[in-house]
């Protein structure tokens, strides 16, 4: 229902005098508006879509696979949505195929997908499992066949059960275990993929499973056991790139997927600006920061006090190892305002009203696409950057006609590729988009009940239906263009 129109009608406009010459046969007598540029992209941007080996694959016990943190969260009474868990979701561990099919009728040049350590190492180190690779081999061959770019995220959150019990990523182990589980797995599959990823989003598998404990392993330890965790972790990261380089066949690219807080000036004017670059690098102070600066901010440490974190110069240098892309995972993003001394910044509180997708945290600001890559690269001077994940949850409905028509979703994906057509034509150096996600997969704690996927999938027969958003995706990447 249309509840209230502030537009007059034309003859209510031409009624009064001072507009009624712009009304009546103005048309003849102004020259004529200039078609605008096409919204376009740059001829070799690279089109794609995400997926994460947990919430797609299922075959939880096939071929020698050893058990995850997220089996183990998932089968706990009450952790997940109604008990839901990974075991089976889209199967794609065996529907890959038809799967990548519907990628390449996408036109899709780029596929982000995970893989699963305990695949590899069903014990998180010692004898690896062959019969794990050779999944991924088979998927390989298969983006290959369809002429579509593989890019591999070596941890999307699938810890190893066996780390876990022996402290997970509070343990400094952990680290090296990745390390070893990254150098093996490049050695082996380095001759068909040149873009690395080493983790996803370290906020979700640290702060979300060892401080809220809303992700696997559910845990709420104190806070310097918590920092302590992050610190292994983005050492990891360093030691994964290492690992990677030395691994690695052929040459490749390396880099991680970040789900940088996002920052935006609320207005934008100098001051604002300023003050949400400052916010930025404080506010990512733990992760991309350190592994940017290869220094922990003053004000990260200083707010720490005794909880803060111990390290060596030597290990700031290993998590600052050069990287050749970085990732980002954009969702949304905080409104800044400029702030007094010490900070400099306010992050501005959200107000009740603020518009929000089926998800109750995913708000919608299309600016968040524009911003977080301007910021970063005019920050740090990145010069290659990918749009690792992007995308919204949306109250699907299949129809009886058997159409998806998610117009939500469509105009979500619409004005956040517009912003991001924004920054690509002033220059942003955005290489790549992968939109999250292909496929209704598990999400995580929110089980099922929360699609992101531009294609339907009825978990009880697997059968995929292309949603409004698929056509208008399709489209996009067809004409290289966003209107
Ligand atoms: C990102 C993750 O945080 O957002 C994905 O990398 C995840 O794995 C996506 O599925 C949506 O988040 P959530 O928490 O709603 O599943």
């Amino acid at each position: 229902m249309q509840r209230r129109s502030f537009l007059k009608s034309a003859a209510a406009l031409a009624a009064t005098p001072a507009l009624a010459s712009l009304t009546q046969g103005a048309a003849q007598t102004l020259p004529a508006i200039p078609t605008p540029a096409p919204h376009r992209f740059p001829q070799n941007f690279l089109w794609g879509t995400a997926t994460a080996a947990y919430q797609v694959e299922g075959a939880v016990h096939e071929d020698g696979r050893g058990p995850s943190i997220w089996d183990t969260f998932s089968h706990t009474p009450g952790k997940t949505f109604e008990g839901q868990t990974g075991d089976v979701s889209d199967d794609f561990y065996h529907r890959y195929q038809g799967d990548v099919a519907l990628m390449q009728r996408l036109g899709c040049k780029g596929f982000r997908f995970s893989i699963a350590w305990p695949r590899v190492f069903p014990q998180g180190t010692g004898t690896p499992n062959p019969k794990g690779l050779d999944f991924y081999k088979r998927l390989l061959d298969a983006l290959n066949a369809a002429g579509i770019e593989p890019f591999c995220t070596l941890f999307h959150w699938d810890l190893p059960q066996a780390l876990q019990d022996q402290g997970g990523w509070t343990n400094r182990a952990t680290s090296h275990a990745f390390a070893d589980y990254a150098h093996y797995t490049v050695s082996q599959l380095s001759d068909r993929i040149t873009h690395w990823m080493t983790t996803n989003e370290f906020d979700s598998f640290i702060d979300g499973g060892y401080g809220s404990g809303e992700n696997a392993p559910g845990l709420q330890l104190p806070r310097r056991e918590l920092v302590a965790a992050r610190h292994n972790a983005v050492l990891a990261h360093g030691l994964g790139v290492q690992a990677i380089r030395a691994a690695a066949t052929r040459p490749v690219l390396v880099g991680l997927a970040e789900d940088i807080s996002g920052c935006m000036p609320a207005i934008e004017d100098a001051a604002h600006i300023h003050a949400a670059e400052i916010a930025l690098r404080e506010e990512n102070a733990q992760y991309i920061t350190v592994i940017l600066e290869g220094r922990y901010t003053d004000k990260y440490l200083r707010d720490l006090g005794p909880d803060a974190p111990h390290f060596t110069p030597e290990e700031l240098k290993t998590i600052s190892a050069p990287i050749d892309f970085l990732g980002i995972n954009i969702y949304t993003t905080q409104e800044v305002v400029p702030a007094e001394a010490p900070d400099g910044y306010l992050i501005v509180p959200r107000p009740a009203t603020y518009p929000h997708m089926a998800s109750d945290w995913l708000f919608i600001n299309p600016q968040a696409i524009y911003w977080t890559p301007k910021l970063v690269s005019s920050l740090w001077g990145v010069k290659t950057l990918y749009i690792t994940e992007n995308g919204c949850s949306s109250d699907d409905v299949l129809r009886p006609d058997g159409k998806v028509l998610d117009s939500d979703r469509v105009m979500y994906l619409r004005n956040y590729l517009a912003q991001m057509q924004r920054g690509v034509a002033e220059g942003i150096p955005i290489r790549g988009y992968f939109l999250w996600s292909l496929l209704d997969n598990y999400e995580w704690g929110s089980g099922y009940s929360k699609r992101f996927g531009i294609t339907y999938v009825d978990f009880k027969t697997e059968t995929r239906t292309p949603k409004l958003s698929y056509d208008f995706y399709r489209e996009v990447i067809a004409k290289n263009s966003v209107v």
